[in-house]
């Protein structure tokens, strides 16, 4: 029998989780936190298609169908006018907003049903042998020593896990940048400005107008790291979004008291390869994407949709190539993903080292995108994903 063990139970885990389950593949889940920390992270909520397909095809998207809000467009506003990425005419295709936290939470009610085995608060998770044929994860739940033996370990425990730590840095390389400025989040219970996404380049700075449901909007303004929470009371914060999101939007605010805020830093990683020995990395583990692509959790799936694949081959089929193939599927379509999300951030963002020829290019590039069928295609293309 062939033993996987995943490490970290968020989407990409138990996505992972469920799609090994429902072909019978023998794995365990370990994750560090409790069910209830990991359902308070608040993110992103924007859902390609090949991401709904998975929770599909997993037949777990009965909510997601229920309370998902299919988009058929979104908006880049230059400070004048609002540019709509018309998907559906472009691309004839959609992306689906519902919160990534509703997400886990899905996979989560369903892992008794699949029997998926999820440790939760398992403490000290420590990789072995990983350049070994025969790997193993030891970790402490409730004060004992604990020890997992597998045949392949798949690191799915985000940005600072210890998965990816395992491999050599003669073997491993990151490739990334960090930007100058993160995002300052804002989630309420009142009803969105608009019913669709607005990403907002004001002389100002960023705003994003999104939402979770009808009744619940999460906004963004672009600040400086050095900027504190404290110093950013909600009044201010929706003034802010008043004047960044424009006149014509701003009378469509509805102001309310913030149930979450936060600031997020920004930055692209890749970290290669995506595999070493009988090591397997997935989603945050592997890489990172600013948010304004909407591309994190998506990454995710289609890292997981890729290495379920190789896995399942593996283990029924005893097919090594197919797990020694990962790494390089997943990265082409990894790169991609990195290349929309920091050039949508580079055009919407006003960074503090541009001079004046930097902006000229952006207003240029928005204006060509306002004017150019071609320019939005591509947009709405990457927008909604490309194919796995
Ligand atoms: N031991 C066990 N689990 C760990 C450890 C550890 N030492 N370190 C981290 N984890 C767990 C975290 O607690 C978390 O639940 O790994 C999980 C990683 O989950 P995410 O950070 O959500 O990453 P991922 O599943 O790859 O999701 C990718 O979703 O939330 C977005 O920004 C994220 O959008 C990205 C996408
Ligand atoms: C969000 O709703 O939190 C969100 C939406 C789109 C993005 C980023 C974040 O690009």
């Amino acid at each position: 029998m062939t033993r996987i063990c995943i490490i970290g139970a968020g989407p990409a885990g138990l996505l992972l989780g469920h799609l090994l389950r429902a072909e019978g593949v023998d794995c365990i889940v370990l994750e560090r936190r409790s069910p209830a920390y990991v359902l308070s992270r608040i993110r992103a909520g924007v859902l390609e298609r090949g991401t709904v397909a998975l929770m599909e095809r997993l037949g777990l998207d009965a909510r997601l169908k229920a309370e998902g809000l299919v988009h058929d467009g979104f908006n880049l506003a230059d400070g004048e006018r609002l540019i709509r990425i018309d998907i559906a005419d472009l691309v004839g295709s959609h992306v689906v907003v519902y919160g990534q936290t509703e997400l886990t939470r899905d996979l989560m009610d369903a892992r008794e049903a699949r029997g998926l085995e999820v440790v939760y608060e398992a403490q000290d998770v420590t990789l072995h042998a990983v350049e070994s044929d025969a790997p193993y994860v030891t970790y402490v739940k409730d004060g004992v020593a604990q020890r997992v033996d597998a045949r392949i370990i798949v690191g799915c425990d985000g940005f600072h896990g210890p998965s990816r730590q395992t491999i050599p840095a003669s073997v491993g390389r990151d490739y990334g940048r960090e930007y100058p400025f993160g995002w300052l989040g804002i989630l309420a219970d009142v009803p969105p400005c608009n019913h669709e996404l607005i990403y907002a380049n004001h002389e100002r700075g960023f705003a994003l107008a999104s939402q979770r449901s009808l009744t619940r909007s999460r906004y963004y303004v672009d600040v400086p790291l050095t900027e504190k929470l404290e110093d950013w009371p909600d009044e201010r914060i929706w003034d802010e979004l008043a004047l960044r999101l424009g006149p014509a939007v701003a009378p469509h605010i509805t102001r309310g008291p913030a149930i979450e805020k936060s600031i997020a830093p920004l930055r692209s990683h890749v970290f290669t390869p995506m595999r070493h020995g009988s090591l397997m990395l997935c989603g945050d583990s592997a890489h990172i994407v600013p948010p304004t692509g909407a591309k994190g959790l998506n990454l995710a799936a289609s890292d997981v949709y890729y290495a379920a694949e190789a896995l399942v081959a593996f283990a029924k089929r005893g097919d090594a190539d197919a797990v020694a193939a990962y790494s390089d599927k997943a990265l082409s379509r990894v790169w991609k993903a990195e290349r929309f999300s920091w050039s949508l951030t580079r055009l919407m963002h006003r960074f503090p080292e541009d001079g004046p020829f930097e902006r000229a290019m952006q207003v240029a590039e928005l204006d060509y995108i306002a004017s150019s069928r071609a320019a939005q295609t591509s947009i709405a293309e990457n927008y909604v994903g490309l194919p796995y």
